[in-house]
């Protein structure tokens, strides 16, 4: 039988590379692009598209009805410095859609789930460097309470209904097709364009805040790994640690002067500081290489030349 995939919230940042790769590996009428807005033509019109609001059950149970839909990626969620805004909205957003596909999964609707968590599941508690899987987490943020919370139900749909859901605790992701929006590792994408284009960048972080991040060529594969790994492989129903690199907006400062001589930096911190205050530094992902064989290409150095290239194209 042929393998239908739904993707929600595939005009962002991480769905939109998702759309292209799966279309790429299934064929373009396999896989539905969905999102609550349209976004661009050129993903809009490499394959099925519609418009959906995930946190509409019915909706949503409809759409996987019509096209046979056999796996969901969902993508949709308020990020982090956007959820400070809006907390309400943020727990609606990140909680319902994903208790609507786990419900969809339950009724037996569809067989597999792919749902992102993210290193905000950590809070100013955990332990900031080589970060274990299992470890203290206090999110100290309202999107990193939501994944946190989204977590525990996924193992718990996973233990108590055998729903086979897979999910990844993604670091900053760096990409260069579609801009991030709402997050606060945003400064190392915005970054690269501004380089580019001004020759200086005013970073919302302090020059000195390690994050953990990844390049979206890393992320993606992560992504189809851990979804195309036999069932027995995925030990953890919560979500998997992953690590590539950490780095400091001062060192991708670095990075970048080495090609653009004379490339500038000046540093206002705002109220992201607050929250990036409050994530590791950098993350210990040997559980997802032992499990699954987890293992990362793109160093900073290898990122910084792609996004350049790519971006200048
Ligand atoms: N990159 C996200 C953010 O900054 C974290 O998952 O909100």
């Amino acid at each position: 039988m042929q393998k239908n995939i739904l993707i929600i919230g595939a005009c962002g940042q991480i769905g939109t590379e998702l759309t292209y790769t799966l279309r790429a590996q299934y064929g373009n009428d396999s896989i539905i692009a969905s999102d609550i807005r349209e976004g661009n033509e050129e993903l809009m019109n490499s394959g099925p598209f519609e418009l959906l609001d995930a946190t509409d059950y019915d909706a949503l149970e409809e759409l996987i009805a019509y096209y046979e839909i056999d796996e969901v990626y969902l993508m949709a969620a308020m990020l982090s410095a956007t959820a400070e805004k809006f907390p309400m909205r943020a727990w609606n957003l990140n909680m319902n859609s994903l208790f609507n596909v786990l419900n969809l999964a339950k009724e037996k609707k569809i067989s597999k789930i792919f749902w992102p968590s993210s290193i905000a599941v950590f809070g100013p508690n955990t332990p900031a460097t080589d970060t274990p899987q299992n470890t203290i987490m206090e999110p100290s943020t309202v999107y990193g309470i939501s994944k946190q919370s989204g977590e525990r139900w996924c193992e718990y749909y996973h233990n108590k209904f055998g729903v086979d859901v897979r999910s990844i605790r993604y670091p900053g992701l760096i990409s260069w097709k579609t801009m991030p929006g709402g997050g606060t590792t945003d400064y190392g994408v915005e970054i690269y364009h501004k380089a580019l284009n001004e020759g200086e960048y005013t970073c919302f972080l302090r020059a000195s805040t390690k994050l953990p991040m990844m390049y979206m060529d890393d992320a993606i594969r992560a992504t189809l790994e851990i979804m195309q790994s036999p069932a027995e492989q995925i030990k953890t129903r919560s979500s998997y640690n992953l690590a590539a690199m950490s780095f400091t907006p001062a060192e991708v400062a670095t990075s970048i002067a080495s090609h653009i001589a004379g490339f500038k930096m000046i540093y206002e911190p705002d109220s992201r500081q607050e929250i990036a205050d409050s994530w590791p530094s950098s993350i210990d992902d040997s559980k997802a290489s032992k499990d699954w064989g987890w293992q990362a290409q793109f160093d900073l150095e290898k990122t910084t030349k792609a996004m350049l290239a790519n971006l200048k194209t």
